[in-house]
């Protein structure tokens, strides 16, 4: 055969297709999230969630010493309130549950960097991530309480803070407020990109924040749009973002690209609930082989152009990145 080139030549063997790989990726780029509830002395597994667990404030060390053992060196922090109100006020209260975990890890893993979920939807007892007035979320009288809520974590440790609540200018208002604190050098990760995705069904149950009624795509985009997360991603970016999300990750690789593409931004993607859970069923049924499914997945992510990964199975990533099965 007259073939001058011949793709394969360059897949003959493991060191030479490691040499050329185009994806490489670092333990450092992971974000593990982790759910803390009131209460005390308990550990729950998440039903839909396998594997992962909600702990009262005074387990952090059972939770982190997992972390800390896999490599990983970020946790994204979500908190699971007592008491749910209108106003959603165990979001910003200075003991709430993540304030709380906050000053625990910071004093005990103070290696170990802590970005919190800045939302209302945990703490809400209509269970929408903003303040209603009506039937309607109001955006605006939502604004004042994230920024609270954001200034409530950074006063009590937290490195980063991440906004997950899709109301229009929040960046900015939060922003404004750190600054305003005297918090100018804490950086703020915008879930910037974020649909209304079924594919956040098992997080709802693990931090009882569905919607009491109706749905959150007045405020989270339509998963049929792609120019339209190009917009939000600039926005968050002019209102001062550090980082970029889109979330979820796996059906919506091509936004990580477009998002990439149109900004300089570090870039994150959320491999959400719905993502894990999947795995962990076809896995638990002997259907997909977990790990291969896993890495396939992360590494597609990183390929479409993700500088950071949020996921469930970030402890496992990191250990299958050190032992060079993947990456
Ligand atoms: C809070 C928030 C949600 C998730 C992250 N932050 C739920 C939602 O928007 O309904 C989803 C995370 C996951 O599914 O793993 N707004």
């Amino acid at each position: 055969m007259d073939l001058l080139v011949r793709p394969r030549r360059l897949r003959g063997g493991e060191v030479l297709r490691k040499m050329v790989r185009e994806t490489r990726m670092d333990p450092s780029a992971l974000i593990y999230p982790l759910f803390f509830m009131d209460g005390e002395n308990r550990a729950e597994e998440i039903p839909s969630l396998p594997g992962q667990y909600r702990y009262t404030v005074d387990r952090a060390a059972q939770a982190m010493d997992t972390v800390a053992a896999a490599g990983v060196q970020s946790v994204l922090l979500f908190g699971i309130p007592a008491e749910k109100d209108a106003r959603g006020s165990q979001a910003y209260a200075a003991d709430g549950v993540v304030q709380r975990a906050l000053r625990k890890l910071k004093a005990e893993f103070p290696e170990i960097y802590c970005i919190t979920d800045v939302c209302l939807c945990e703490y809400t007892s209509h269970g929408h991530c903003g303040m209603l007035r009506g039937r309607e979320v109001d955006n605006d009288q939502t604004l004042e309480l994230l920024a609270d809520t954001a200034l409530s974590h950074v006063q009590a440790g937290a490195d980063m803070v991440a906004p997950s609540d899709m109301m229009d200018g929040r960046i900015r208002a939060i922003r404004e407020r750190l600054d305003g604190s005297g918090f100018f050098t804490v950086p703020i990760m915008s879930y910037a990109v974020k649909y209304a995705s079924a594919f956040y069904g098992p997080f709802r149950e693990a931090a009882g924040s569905a919607p009491a009624f109706g749905d959150r795509k007045s405020y989270q985009m339509d998963y049929h749009n792609r120019r339209e997360g190009i917009k939000e991603a600039l926005l968050d970016v002019d209102e001062g973002a550090d980082i970029l999300m889109v979330k979820p990750a796996m059906s919506y690789l091509d936004m990580v690209r477009e998002v990439k593409d149109a900004t300089n931004l570090p870039l994150a993607s959320y491999s959400v609930s719905g993502e894990y859970a999947m795995v962990k069923a076809s896995a638990g049924n002997g259907w997909i082989d977990e790990e291969r499914i896993v890495c396939e997945m992360a590494a597609s992510a990183f390929r479409a152009g993700t500088d950071l990964y949020i996921s469930y199975y970030a402890r496992e990533l990191a250990k299958f990145m050190q032992e060079g099965r993947i990456g």
